[in-house]
């Protein structure tokens, strides 16, 4: 892990555009400030996939088409926060169903299996740290139907080629009229999506100097944080929001562990996040190119978000 980090840092920070990638903002002080994130009032995702799986739980179910018992396998399941409210509706329905979630952290699945073992007694839980594929290929020869489940956007950290790689992957491992629900961050007023992201808290800031200090506790660097800045810039026409880090001075980073002195020239960029916003057609496209039919898209009432419904086609 700390390995592929250090490989990941040394290509990104010596590429003539510098970069970094977002999936390494989650270490243990970053998954924390992504809590914080998620209780901005600027940040309208959670709150609006919470709404989708609060209040339509019952028509989900029912678009499964599902006999029971069926497995419900959810990819970076995290705190499980959102989920809960599908789980909660099955559980009081007395639906028949396996929650297998999945996450890189062992902690998380810890407290996750704690917490819905209290607040939902009757649950079938069979929590899996370890790599989504692995899980998923094993889980192609159950009895059951499976709803597979990525929520919360984070799709929209993908480029568009490795989007379709990673839906083709799922795809690869599910059974034919297995189900993916899928959550999209939806194209809306560029100044709600620009003030979730450039908050005047400075906390998403902070969320990506954070990846700095990362680098200086676990490749022993010595970036001087008060000497680096945040930008974002939201683009409605192709519904990219793009996540820089800025540097205030021309500056030489020493990053010990890597051998490698890093120049940064006044105001170079480290690129470091893409969260893509969709449109309901390119949703039903990105389905349609991967061998999926879309069945349904659950919105939210202010229509900033979906969960969209997919089954696999023979
Ligand atoms: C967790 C990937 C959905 O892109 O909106 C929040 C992460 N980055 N604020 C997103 C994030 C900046 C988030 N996802």
């Amino acid at each position: 892990m700390t390995n592929s980090f250090a490989k990941d840092v040394l290509a990104g920070l010596t590429a003539k555009s510098k970069y970094l990638s977002s999936k390494y903002f989650y270490d243990d002080n970053g998954s924390r400030i992504f809590q914080e994130i998620m209780n901005m009032p600027e940040y309208y995702l959670t709150d609006a996939e919470f709404e989708i799986l609060s209040m339509q739980s019952k028509q989900i179910l029912e678009a499964l088409e599902f006999s029971t018992p069926f497995n419900i396998i959810e990819l970076g399941a995290g705190d499980g926060f959102k989920t809960f409210k599908l789980l909660e509706y099955l559980v009081n329905n007395n639906v028949n169903f396996n929650y297998v979630p999945i996450d890189i952290s062992q902690e998380a699945m810890d407290i996750l299996s704690e917490r819905l073992k209290k607040r939902l007694p009757g649950i079938n839980i069979k929590p899996k740290v370890g790599d989504y594929f692995e899980i998923l290929s094993a889980n192609k020869d159950s009895d059951y139907p499976s709803l597979l489940l990525f929520l919360g956007g984070n799709i929209g950290n993908y480029l568009q080629d490795k989007a379709n790689e990673l839906i083709k992957l799922f795809n690869d491992n599910m059974k034919v009229r297995d189900k993916l629900l899928i959550g999209f961050d939806l194209k809306k007023n560029p100044i709600t999506i620009h003030n979730a992201y450039y908050d005047k808290h400075g906390i998403t800031k902070r969320f990506n100097l954070n990846l700095l200090l990362r680098i200086n506790r676990e490749l022993n660097a010595d970036f001087k944080i008060d000497d680096f800045d945040f930008y974002c810039h939201y683009n409605p026409i192709t519904g990219e929001v793009k996540s820089y880090i800025v540097s205030l001075t021309k500056q030489r980073v020493n990053i010990k562990a890597l051998n490698k002195y890093v120049e940064f020239d006044y105001n170079e960029l480290i690129w470091t996040e893409l969260s893509k916003k969709y449109a309901l057609d390119e949703i039903c496209n990105l389905a349609e190119t991967n061998n999926f039919k879309l069945k349904s898209n659950f919105l939210d009432c202010k229509h900033y978000f979906a969960d969209s419904l997919w089954e696999k086609l023979p």
